[in-house]
């Protein structure tokens, strides 16, 4: 049997950040990585470019206005105070990476996003962090005071591993192909730890069959648009696929959506459609509102919008009543998604171990001393936009830190 005082399970963003702490305080560190490389994750972040941060984190922490959503907003308050997106910054400002402001504080790498892999594990490997990839961790026990473990390694067989801390950062459920697992809502369960439903977020929505005939000449028709669900909007990009809806603003509202429930597509923000259309009846009567719509979306939606409507005369035949529908089918569109692409294509998973379980200083089970939970395992899910992995950084430093 081997001991090590902390064990983290899951090579992730969240582990490895923990790992490197946890080393740096002496302590003798050991990750287990089911996959055969650690951080893929963050190799195919935002687009392999890695959107690390957002400079926006902390806006609003713990309100409604906040970019953190959790059943219990306040509990990642603590983390991400401690450790902001500027200690992130100059973390990788002395590794020399460089890096942009894409838009809205979203920071990207300007290389590849396997800098940052390796960075964390050149870190890890001064901090003196054993890793052992392709390795699954098994029947976790309590032993004593701290916990007991099996290592499973095809080739090289099984180890037992003893710790004093136990630290789970294994992620969520979102893109099962790329390992993720329901590892660490099963070890919360085995401590008694309480589990928020999990969902898949930050995921396209799906339509039925008929939203999909009127809308599948769009596939692939991209605009800037305000998605609302409820009292949440947000101004980002729209992209009609084959399937729906996605692009920034669906994946952003996606986390607010439940089924049954409508979304309103305003397709140009800031426009009052009513009133242009209206003005040019009265100047060029013998248009058609496509004309018109297509001077400021797309040509190929303006279109559908007036097919569907079966409204394509000449503007002068058109009532009030009539542009106000056309206008309406523009500025308030209002329709219902079925469902989402799932676990597939979610970036995240909304819900997790319950934060109130947990001590937010340090992501220790209050009930349970020395296990942890770190990073999207959490019932905390950000924003699209950089917000994720600056949980990830912060919740892995909260409990790497105070071992
Ligand atoms: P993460 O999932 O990164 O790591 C968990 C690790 O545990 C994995 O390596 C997994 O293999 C391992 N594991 C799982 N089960 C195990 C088991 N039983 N035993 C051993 N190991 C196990 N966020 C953001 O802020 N900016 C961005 O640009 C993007 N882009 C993005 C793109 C795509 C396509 C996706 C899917 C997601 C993003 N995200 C993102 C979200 C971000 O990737 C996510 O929030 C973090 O990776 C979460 O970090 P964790 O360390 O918690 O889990």
């Amino acid at each position: 049997m081997t001991r090590y005082d902390v064990v983290v399970i899951g090579a992730g963003a969240a582990g490895m950040m923990c790992a490197v702490e946890a080393g740096r305080q002496g302590r003798k560190v050991l990750v287990i990585e089911h996959g055969e490389k650690p951080g893929e994750k963050i190799r195919i972040s935002g687009g392999g470019r890695c959107n690390f941060t957002n400079l926006h984190a902390n806006d609003g922490l713990g309100t409604p206005q906040g970019a953190y959503l959790s059943q219990n907003p306040r509990f990642p308050i603590s983390a991400l105070k401690r450790y902001r997106p500027a200690d992130f910054i100059a973390k990788i400002e002395r590794h020399g990476i460089a890096w942009h402001d894409k838009a809205q504080g979203q920071l990207f790498c300007d290389g590849p996003a396997t800098q940052i892999v390796d960075m964390l594990g050149r870190e890890m490997f001064e901090a003196g962090v054993k890793l052992m990839l392709s390795t699954t961790a098994r029947d976790i026990e309590r032993d004593g005071d701290g916990f007991r473990l099996v290592a499973h390694n095809a080739r090289a067989g099984d180890a037992i591993i003893a710790c004093s801390s136990l630290v789970v950062a294994t992620g969520g459920k979102s893109i099962p192909k790329m390992g993720a697992s329901a590892f660490a809502y099963d070890v919360a369960r085995k401590f008694s730890v309480p589990v928020v439903e999990t969902r898949p977020a930050l995921v396209p929505l799906t339509f039925e069959p008929g939203f999909l005939e009127e809308t599948r000449a769009l596939a692939g028709v991209s605009l800037e648009g305000r998605v609302s669900c409820g009292k949440r909007s947000f101004t980002e990009a729209v992209l009609f696929t084959h399937r729906g809806l996605s692009g920034p603003a669906i994946l952003q509202i996606s986390s607010y959506w439940r089924e049954g429930e409508a979304i309103t597509l305003d397709m140009a923000p800031g426009v009052d459609t009513f009133e242009i259309l209206r003005a040019a009846r009265g100047q060029t009567p013998k248009q058609a509102p496509q004309t018109i719509l297509a001077t400021f979306l797309p040509k190929s939606l303006a279109q559908a919008i007036t097919t569907r409507l079966k409204a394509d005369a000449a503007l002068g035949t058109l009532s009030d009543k009539r542009l106000r529908e056309i206008a309406t089918a523009v500025n308030a569109w209002t329709v219902k998604p079925v469902g989402s692409e799932g676990y597939r294509t979610a970036e995240v998973t909304l819900g997790g171990v319950d934060t109130r379980a947990l001590d937010g200083k340090t992501m220790e089970v209050k009930a349970v001393p020395g296990l942890y939970f770190i990073g999207e395992a959490v019932d905390v899910t950000g924003w699209l936009g950089g917000y994720n992995f600056q949980w990830a950084w912060a919740s892995g430093v909260a409990a790497g830190v105070g071992q």
